[in-house]
């Protein structure tokens, strides 16, 4: 079946990003307009992992923070949560948020807007998570996002998770760590800022957070393995295919790929799960 970009992509249905400059849009609308649906730096595996340890049952009211085209948004349907709300800034991805129904009685929205100020009910969720979106903001947003997850949950049942890009390891020479923060802009054309493992654990503990388990995995978005394990076999082939009619986008592409593979000692995926801290009465 064909996937959702290659729908949109032959339907001609717009994709975030359309219109941009291949040399100059962020590198994940770059590969959403190639046809990739998994924008996230450790695939779907280790997504799937996530959604395991959430334990997303039919008496959960999720709420994704960053959906895009819902290629998780799919697999957390099939867990048919009492309800499923989609979350993201841009346009066109929650146009295609739209269109998503679960193979059960899910009710399932999207709604267009911040992540930090999402205008959703105190409480309104059992489970929040989301993924490749906290590492784009600068750290003080990186706050408000995890401020504002915590403000959505309920908070006897709450679970919160992430699924973001690590540097690694913890003790990690900073005059490198930003280095390779340059790199990694100066190659996706987004303020990228990834955390280390316990940079990342702190963030969520010093916003009302207690992190229950964590698992990393190796950043490999571009590598052929991994990206045929995310895409298929078919899909992958298409979106190649692709990159190699059209120059300026292979130029880029290739260029983020070396970047990953320049820096892949440093460079992890990881995913935090994490309840709510009590509060003292
Ligand atoms: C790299 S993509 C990741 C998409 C998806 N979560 C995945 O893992 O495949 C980043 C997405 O985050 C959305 N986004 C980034 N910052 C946001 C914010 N502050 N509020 C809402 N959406 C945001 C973008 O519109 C984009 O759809």
């Amino acid at each position: 079946m064909a996937s959702t970009n290659d729908q949109a992509l032959q339907q001609n249905i717009s994709l975030p990003g359309d219109g941009l400059d291949a040399a100059r849009m962020p590198g994940h609308w770059l590969l959403a307009r190639l046809g990739k649906r998994v924008l996230r730096p450790g695939g779907v595996e280790l997504t799937r992992w996530m959604l395991d340890a959430l334990g997303v049952d039919p008496e959960d009211r999720v709420v994704e923070l960053a959906a895009d085209l819902g290629a998780t948004a799919r697999l957390t349907l099939t867990r048919r949560p009492a309800a499923y709300t989609a979350v993201d800034r841009d346009v066109a991805a929650v146009a295609t948020l739209s269109t998503l129904t679960g193979p059960g009685p899910t009710e399932a929205r999207a709604v267009r807007s911040d992540a930090a100020a999402t205008g959703l009910p105190d409480g309104c969720a059992t489970v929040v998570y989301g993924e490749a979106m906290l590492t784009m903001q600068p750290c003080p947003a990186k706050r408000r996002v995890v401020r504002e997850a915590r403000r959505l949950l309920d908070g006897s049942t709450g679970r919160y998770a992430l699924h973001e890009l690590c540097l690694l390891p913890d003790d990690l020479d900073p005059a490198l760590a930003d280095r390779i923060t340059a790199d990694l802009q100066d190659a996706i054309h987004v303020g990228a800022r990834p955390l280390t493992p316990s940079d990342w654990s702190e963030l969520l503990i010093t916003e009302g957070f207690t992190v229950t388990a964590q698992k990393t995995a190796p950043m490999a978005l571009l590598e052929p393995r991994r990206l045929i394990d995310d895409e298929g076999l078919i899909p992958a082939l298409r979106i190649a295919g692709r990159a190699l009619r059209d120059p300026s986008a292979l130029r880029r592409v290739l260029h983020m790929r070396h970047v990953f593979r320049r820096h892949s000692a440093h460079l992890g995926a990881i995913s935090l799960l994490a309840v709510p801290t009590p509060t003292r009465a």
